[in-house]
């Protein structure tokens, strides 16, 4: 495995004259110092579990993987936020390398998004991997009411081997199913917060399930994990990730692009938004006041977003920041034939291989955004791998957490997206939220009154 790590063009140099200077950087060490004292300090206290999951022992998840691999073809997760996206992310991710069974990520409630799996898979041979930390996420609650449902009349009689749940080891109306019910029960720890939970059995059983070496992931995490626990700033990846958002955030680049010129990684910049949006974007400080910070992350694609994009990227408000990920082996590859090699306009692209061309516009994006004055990190992948993965997985989970911490908020809480859950509830009449549900007929109400209503026919 081997990852580059370029943040040349994160510091001012004669291409990037507005660009922070290391000066500025050193000046601002103490944020580091502040970002690993609370680490350490709130590890006893607060899901950081992320940090031990490269020394997991992930047994139970081969054997259990062992024993029903010859009966199903496709697993279908039924998640949503962090209880989904990763498991999307490291399977796309891998899935151009090898060649993996199905995954299919229901992470909504739409019905047509429904309709479309179930019109793919092969109810007889896919198995169902139902995925909630609380164990009552509405939308999860939903797909997995529907499914036990659809299994039960279906499969009477072995039902319970096709479902399995992922949810905490004690508490929750799933565990109480699991074991009723008598399904194969997985876990997440309490110290792992969902969306930093991609390494716990919330991402890894799919990932075995498909075919991924899970341990070759949880390997990559670990020779990530020493360099983002290095107290020598200009070694640390992760700390360079945080202090740089952190101090371009103070110049008002309040916009973060992750853009992999890779099909293949897209979903790991999507797990990154969620990530880095759920963990920094607080309204309350660690000691209670309001202060509203956040960043929001963007994803684009390279090079197809050239073409959407990067016009904005290059022309437009100088509010962002970008990190560019290239993968620099492609184990399978195509060269552009030498046709119309008679022809100026398109010959200089004979001979050359697909990759070459992604790589050089990738190289050609970041020179372009450098010119325009816009601060970008590059990250060089030699190639995918579970290693390579696995080690960006921890890179970003650390990083996100030492920037929440020199921000001063707590980036492993979500009150926002509790506040959403609890509406759900009221609008769902669920007992219990009776308050909520009047208060929301009275915002309905008032909206109504106020007419501003076009209706269109
Ligand atoms: O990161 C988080 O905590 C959230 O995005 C959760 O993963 C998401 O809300 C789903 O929650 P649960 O796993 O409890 O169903």
């Amino acid at each position: 495995m081997k990852i580059t790590f370029d943040y040349t063009n994160l510091f001012q140099h004669d291409k990037m004259p507005k660009g922070i200077t290391k000066e500025q950087f050193e000046q601002n060490k103490h944020l580091c110092e502040k970002a690993f004292s609370l680490f350490t300090e709130k590890k006893q206290t607060d899901p950081l579990g992320f940090y031990d999951l490269p020394d997991s022992n992930v047994e139970h998840i081969v054997q259990y993987i062992k024993k029903i691999e010859h009966k199903f073809d496709a697993m279908v997760v039924l998640g949503i936020g962090g209880s989904a996206l990763g498991n999307k992310a490291v399977y796309k991710a891998l899935k151009t390398q090898k060649s993996l069974k199905k995954l299919y990520v229901y992470d909504n409630v739409d019905p047509y998004f429904w309709e479309e799996i179930l019109s793919e898979i092969n109810p007889e041979k896919t198995l169902f991997n139902v995925i909630s930390k609380s164990g009552t996420t509405a939308e999860t609650s939903a797909s997995f009411m529907f499914i036990i449902n659809y299994l039960k009349t279906n499969f009477p009689s072995d039902y319970q081997d096709r479902l399995v749940i992922t949810t905490d080891k004690e508490k929750g109306f799933l565990r109480k199913i699991v074991e009723k019910e008598g399904f194969a029960g997985f876990v997440v720890p309490d110290d792992v917060g969902g969306r930093f939970s991609v390494l716990t059995d919330v991402g890894l059983v799919s990932s075995a399930f498909v075919g991924i070496d899970i341990r070759g992931l949880l390997n990559g995490a670990k020779s990530m994990r020493k360099y983002c626990h290095d107290k020598e700033l200009f070694n640390n990846p992760a700390m360079i990730i945080a202090l740089s958002h952190v101090l371009y955030m103070q110049q008002g680049k309040n916009i973060s692009v992750m853009m992999p010129y890779s099909n293949a990684l897209y979903d790991l910049a999507d797990w990154y938004r969620q990530l880095w949006a759920e963990s920094i974007g607080k309204r309350y400080s660690l000691d209670g006041k309001e202060i509203s910070v956040g960043q929001t992350p963007v994803q684009a694609l390279g090079a197809t977003d050239q073409h959407s994009q990067v016009q904005l990227y290059a022309e437009g408000p100088k509010d962002k920041i970008f990190t560019f990920i290239m993968v620099e082996n492609y184990k399978k590859d195509f060269v552009i034939p030498e046709i119309f090699a008679d022809r100026a306009e398109v010959n200089y692209l004979c001979n050359k291989s697909f990759s070459q061309l992604l790589n050089a516009e990738c190289l050609a994006t970041e020179l372009a955004l450098t010119e325009s004055g816009s601060p970008n990190l590059m990250i060089k992948l030699n190639e995918i791998s579970e290693e390579t993965i696995g080690a960006f997985i921890y890179l970003y989970e650390a990083a996100t957490v030492f920037a929440g911490y020199m921000l001063n908020i707590n980036p492993l809480d979500q009150p926002g997206v509790e506040a959403g859950k609890i509406a759900t509830y009221a609008l769902m009449n669920k007992a219990g939220f009776e308050n909520e549900r009047t208060k929301i007929e009275n915002y309905i109400d008032n909206k109504k009154k106020q007419g501003k209503i076009i209706c269109i026919n």
